[in-house]
C-alpha cells in the first residue's frame, strides 16, 4: 500500500496575510495544484475546534446507535434522502454498474485497486444529510433539494441536534469555502468565483455510520469506490480509519491520515464532479472508498477497551458544498483551455474516465441525473 500523503494547505496564512502578498498567492497556487494533481487536499484551519468534532461525533454515535424503528421516523423517501437519514442497504454505489468507473479500476496496478465492488451490492452504511443552505431570493426550480431539515425527536438528541450540527457544520463550512476561494484565486480566476456559485447551494452536512459491531470484518466495504456528486467535500478527523483515497496524479491507494491534533486542526477535501464539470476537466473528481483495514480493525479492538460503554460505530464526519441548484454549469472557458493543454501533456500516469464532453447544465439537473444513478430517486 502506498505511503503517499496528500499536499497540506495552511488557510490560516490565506486568511491572515494581505490579499496578494507572495505567501498567500503561494499558498492559493499550492491548493490548486494539490487539486489539479491529487483531487484532494488536507487544509489547516485554527478556527476548527477538536472539541466540536468530538461533541458531533459523540451525537452521532447516540443517534445512530437507536434501533431501525426510530431511525426510520427521519426518512424522506420522497425527497430523494436530500434531508434526513438514509439507512444502510440503500445507496449502491455508482461504479459497481458503470462502464467507465470499471474501466478507471482496470486501469489501476492490482495492487492499488479499490476492493472489489462488482458483487456488493447497496453500501452498509446509514447517512443524515442535514442541509446548512441559504435562503435564495429568487424561486428556485429545485425545490425538493432545498427541503426543510429534520430533527430527531428521541428525549436526549432533540435539544442536542440543531446546535451541535449548526456548530460543527458552519466549521466545516467556513473551511471549505476557505478552500475554494484560495482554489478559485491559485486557478486564475477571481477569490468568490466559487464561493458565488455556491452561495444559494443545497450544503449538506452528511455524517456516515457503519454499525462495526455488524460490519467489522477485515475487507468489509462500507462505502463502495466512487466520486463525489457536488462541488468539493470536507471531512473532519473520525475515530476509525478506513477511508481511501485515489490520487489522480499517480493511482495510488492512499489511506487517510491526519496529522496528530494539537500541532493545528487539519480537514480533509476531496473534489467532486460540480468541480470537475466547471473546471473542463482540469480537477478531476476524486475516486474513494471506505473500508474495514487492518488499522480499522486495531482501532475497533483498543476502542472495545478504551470506550466500551459507547456504541461501536464509524462515523465519518464529512459536509458536501454544493453549487447553486439553479446555476449554470457551463466550463470556465480558462480552465477548459488548461485541461486540454493538460491532456495534451498528459498529466503522469492518469487515472481518468474518458474524455468527456461536459454538456451545458443547471446544477439542480446534474444533481438530479446523479442520484438516478445512485438510486436514492426514481
Ligand atoms: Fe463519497
Amino acid at each position: 500500500m502506498s505511503t503517499a500523503s496528500l499536499p497540506v494547505i495552511n488557510l490560516d496564512v490565506f486568511l491572515s496575510e494581505p490579499l496578494g502578498s507572495e505567501v498567500a498567492t503561494q499558498e492559493c497556487r499550492k491548493a490548486a495544484d494539490a487539486l489539479i494533481s491529487y483531487g484532494a487536499l488536507i487544509v489547516q484551519d485554527s478556527r476548527v475546534s477538536e472539541e466540536d468534532n468530538d461533541t458531533f461525533l459523540d451525537l452521532m454515535e447516540d443517534y445512530f446507535a437507536q434501533p431501525e424503528e426510530a431511525l426510520k421516523k427521519d426518512e424522506r423517501p420522497e425527497l430523494g434522502y436530500q434531508v434526513g437519514v438514509t439507512l444502510e442497504n440503500t445507496e449502491r454505489p455508482k461504479c459497481a454498474v458503470d462502464e467507465p468507473c470499471l474501466r478507471v479500476i482496470q486501469s489501476l496496478d492490482p495492487a492499488e485497486r479499490p476492493l472489489d465492488i462488482s458483487a456488493h451490492s447497496p453500501d452498509p452504511k446509514c447517512r443524515f444529510f442535514w442541509q446548512m443552505s441559504e435562503k435564495p431570493p429568487y424561486e428556485t426550480k429545485f425545490p425538493a433539494l432545498n427541503a426543510s431539515n429534520v430533527v430527531p425527536q428521541a428525549d436526549g438528541l432533540r435539544e442536542r441536534w440543531p446546535p451541535t450540527m449548526e456548530k460543527w457544520g458552519q466549521s466545516m463550512k467556513d473551511a471549505v469555502k476557505g478552500v475554494a476561494q484560495m482554489a478559485a484565486l491559485g486557478l486564475g480566476l477571481s477569490r468568490e468565483t466559487f464561493t458565488d456559485a455556491g452561495r444559494y447551494g443545497p450544503h449538506l452536512l452528511a455524517p456516515t455510520a457503519s454499525d462495526l459491531k455488524k460490519y467489522g470484518q477485515k475487507d468489509t466495504i462500507l462505502a463502495g469506490f466512487h466520486t463525489d456528486l457536488n462541488f468539493l467535500t470536507i471531512h473532519g478527523r473520525s475515530r476509525y480509519p478506513g477511508l481511501h483515497i485515489w490520487a489522480r496524479n499517480t493511482g495510488k491507494r492512499i489511506p487517510v491520515r491526519f496529522p496528530p491534533p494539537g500541532s493545528g486542526r487539519y480537514l480533509l477535501v476531496q473534489a467532486g464532479k460540480q468541480l470537475q464539470h466547471l473546471s473542463g476537466g482540469l480537477v478531476k473528481a476524486g475516486f474513494h472508498e471506505v473500508v474495514v483495514n487492518q488499522s480499522t480493525m486495531e482501532t475497533i479492538e483498543k476502542k472495545k477497551t478504551t470506550s466500551a460503554r459507547r456504541p461501536l460505530i464509524r462515523i465519518s464526519s464529512t459536509f458536501f458544498y454544493h453549487l447553486s441548484s439553479d446555476y449554470d454549469l457551463v466550463p470556465i472557458p480558462s480552465l477548459a483551455t488548461q485541461a486540454a493543454s493538460l491532456r495534451a501533456h498528459d498529466l503522469g500516469r492518469e487515472v481518468d474516465e474518458d474524455e468527456v464532453v461536459y454538456q451545458p447544465m443547471k446544477v439542480g439537473q446534474q444533481v438530479q441525473n446523479e442520484l438516478r444513478h445512485i438510486a436514492l430517486m426514481a
